[in-house]
């Protein structure tokens, strides 16, 4: 019931399980990141065909992404170890978080974004945070080399997911999560797949629940990632996890544009101990499933969507059995990319896309804005043929 803000962090209120602050309780740095609310998905629980579909929505933190939780521990750690600067590549939400986090705790931050591959809403929460933002002209996996050159030249802390606080501070996703359980653990979890920090964030609070005893059982860990984006599900196809297989990444869900995934050998690692799976999904199938949450009044950005596209898959291939529980990690908010919902409804998203099937497929889910007259009886006209269709 304490109204510090220690305790009011939905983060911070798991100390004992995060690396012990120098300083005392005041020196955090927090937006009240956490407390995220999970939701029921009945509708979409019929659609992928499992009883009880959860979704932990991540989207809900003060910046609109998971990333605040991993924030809000690595630039307090920053701060503690003296630095004045932090620094990221991003594909936009780890900029929009670490800008923010910065400014509340007087820190600069310099941001590495690839040139026209990040949304709109992620660039402008940079800029309005305050970051000095660099958009280069190369895609994530450049900004991230850069960007580890820079940091050994430079007296600037590096808070991308490799930043080992990040990962402490994200395991909190899955504490919180099982606390909401009652400690019953799920039969699944499932996440989308990036640079891979937040799988293996939550499969490491996983592994630390269950050797304190406080989970019985672990969930097994699924990680699903775009096909054009696909480095890990061809890692442990094509090498059994031994070595990466890097890709030339593209996918319209812009947050999981990476194509050398920093994490990756963690990530294999937590989906083996838990007996986890790793999929791909469509970018079509992205975007039905995207909608389909969306017509739950729930919202969630592209890269968050995949998880249902992947647990589909995962329910056909009987990986999922029909009586199992999954809990989704929806990873950003819906506000985070309103381009690619805009287009999604007015047609626009797949208009070169050779699959017509497939996208004829999406027509009932679309919901395209109507122009008309402002006359009463267009309004009544379009009402009518709403309520027939
Ligand atoms: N979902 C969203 C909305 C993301 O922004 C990201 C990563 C992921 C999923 C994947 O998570 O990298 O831990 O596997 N975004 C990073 C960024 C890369 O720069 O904002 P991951």
């Amino acid at each position: 019931m304490s109204s510090s803000p220690v305790d009011a962090s939905g983060v911070w209120r798991f100390r004992e399980l995060l690396p012990a602050l120098d300083g005392p309780p005041d020196s955090v740095i927090t937006l009240r990141e956490g407390n995220t609310p999970l939701y029921e998905l009945p509708r979409c629980a019929r659609i992928a065909g499992v009883p009880r579909l959860l979704a932990k929505h991540q989207g809900m933190n003060p910046t609109g992404s998971f990333k605040d939780c991993g924030m809000t521990v690595a630039a307090t750690f920053a701060r503690q170890a003296g630095f004045r600067w932090v620094a990221c590549a991003s594909t936009g939400n780890t900029s929009a978080s670490m800008a923010a986090y910065a400014a509340r705790g007087g820190l600069h931050s310099l941001v590495l974004v690839p040139e026209g591959k990040i949304s709109w809403s992620k660039l402008s929460q940079a800029l309005d945070y305050g970051a000095v933002t660099c958009q280069l002209r190369t895609d994530f996996d450049g900004c991230l080399t850069l960007l580890q050159e820079l940091v050994r030249r430079a007296p600037v802390y590096q808070l991308n997911s490799i930043n080992p606080f990040r990962l402490e501070g994200q395991k909190t996703i899955a504490l919180e999560l099982l606390e909401q359980l009652d400690w019953q653990a799920p039969d699944h979890i499932i996440v989308p797949g990036g640079n891979l920090g937040n799988s293996s964030a939550i499969g490491k609070a996983l592994l630390e629940m269950r050797d304190l005893g406080l989970i019985s059982r672990l969930s097994k860990l699924s990680v699903i990632q775009a096909e054009g984006a696909n480095a890990l599900v061809r890692t442990l196809r094509e090498t059994g996890g031994k070595q990466l297989v890097s890709v030339q990444a593209e996918t319209r869900a812009t947050a999981i544009r990476i194509g050398n995934p920093a994490s990756w050998k963690k990530a294999a690692h937590v989906l083996e101990t838990t007996g986890g799976a790793c999929e791909q999904v469509s970018e079509i199938e992205i975007a039905q499933a995207k909608a389909e949450i969306g017509a739950e009044g729930i919202g969630c950005e592209p890269a968050s969507a995949v998880t249902l596209a992947g647990l589909k898959k995962l329910v056909e291939q009987k990986f999922v059995s029909p009586e199992e529980t999954v809990v989704l990690v929806l990873t950003g908010n819906l506000l985070k990319d309103p381009d690619f919902t805009i287009e999604f409804h007015r047609g626009e998203l797949f208009q070169r896309s050779p699959d017509e099937t497939a996208s004829a497929a999406l027509a009932p889910l679309r919901r395209a804005p109507i122009v008309l007259d402002a006359t009463l009886d267009a309004v009544m006209q379009t009402l009518e043929q709403a309520e027939k269709s």
